[in-house]
């Protein structure tokens, strides 16, 4: 039996990283997952890896209300309902406060915190009428605490907490649960950009990076998506039946304290 058996899930941002992953661990636990992106050849490649029984691809720019619209209703119509949603397409700009142009700032806005709000305002009638479910948003440990060069992000990921908690409150007599994952840094494209470098050799990059946060997090290496993914399916199944409102902080132990050494 799989943790999500006949469960229906959206994910955002699946074609790559993080919300690959937890699209195709979702699909292993027994859920159907309807992957969303604008990355349309690489979130394709995905789901028809998956099957058709087990996985859709819809074009969804979180920001559009109307694609929105259109991806609650591609879900239903081939899996019937939706009762699930991971909120996880995100960017990230790097930036002083001051030499942030209002066009980037509102770039970053639109994406990660009005993304968040319109994923929750399409999907939790649909998750109500299904009887209930859950949604994961991703924020991050930037949602927690400050960091130079990446204030827009941060302010959208602490504008990301709020709306998971007060979605949580607001949902609960649906039987909704909210909740949010805070990872530290992942390895990804996001924080590994050589990723997307065809000529670069993975093991190397990775070990790279494993060495620059050898020193900064405790637990002495940079966090695999995976285990993103798998804080998400607790937070999205039963295990996690008596838990709502709450940011997850994923991070190596990195906010644990300040290391001096
Ligand atoms: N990688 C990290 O270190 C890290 C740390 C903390 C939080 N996060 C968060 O995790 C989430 C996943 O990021 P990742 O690490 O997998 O990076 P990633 O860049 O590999 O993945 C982000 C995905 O979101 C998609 N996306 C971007 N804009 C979109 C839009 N407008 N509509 C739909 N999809 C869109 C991208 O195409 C991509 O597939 C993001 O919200 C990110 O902010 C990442």
């Amino acid at each position: 039996m799989g943790k999500l058996d006949g469960r229906v899930v959206i994910v955002t941002g699946a074609a790559r990283g993080q919300g690959e992953q937890e699209a195709r661990l979702f699909a292993a636990e027994g859920a159907r997952v309807v992957l969303a992106d604008v990355l349309d050849e690489q979130g394709e490649a995905v789901a028809k890896e998956l099957g058709e029984d087990r996985a859709r691809y819809v074009h969804l720019d979180v920001s559009s209300e109307d694609d929105w619209t259109a991806a609650v209703a591609a879900a239903k119509d081939a899996f019937g309902k939706v009762d699930g949603l991971v909120n996880n397409a995100g960017i990230l700009r790097f930036n002083s406060l001051v030499d942030t142009p209002l066009d980037e700032f509102m770039q970053v806005v639109q994406v990660n915190q009005v993304g968040c709000f319109l994923g929750i305002r399409a999907v939790a009638p649909a998750i109500g009428e299904a009887g209930g479910g859950t949604i994961v948003n991703t924020a991050s440990y930037t949602a927690l605490t400050g960091m130079a060069a990446v204030g827009t992000y941060a302010a959208t990921k602490h504008a990301i907490l709020g709306l998971t908690r007060v979605a949580a409150m607001e949902l609960a007599h649906n039987k909704i649960r909210v909740n949010a994952v805070c990872p530290g840094a992942i390895d990804t494209a996001m924080s590994n950009p050589s990723q997307l470098d065809p000529t670069a050799d993975p093991t190397e990059t990775t070990a790279a990076l494993d060495e620059l946060y050898r020193k900064l997090v405790p637990l002495g290496r940079v966090g695999r998506p995976k285990e993103v993914a798998d804080l998400a399916l607790f937070l999205s199944s039963e295990d996690s039946s008596y838990i709502t409102g709450q940011p997850f902080v994923i991070d190596g132990g990195w906010l644990a304290g300040v290391s001096i050494f």
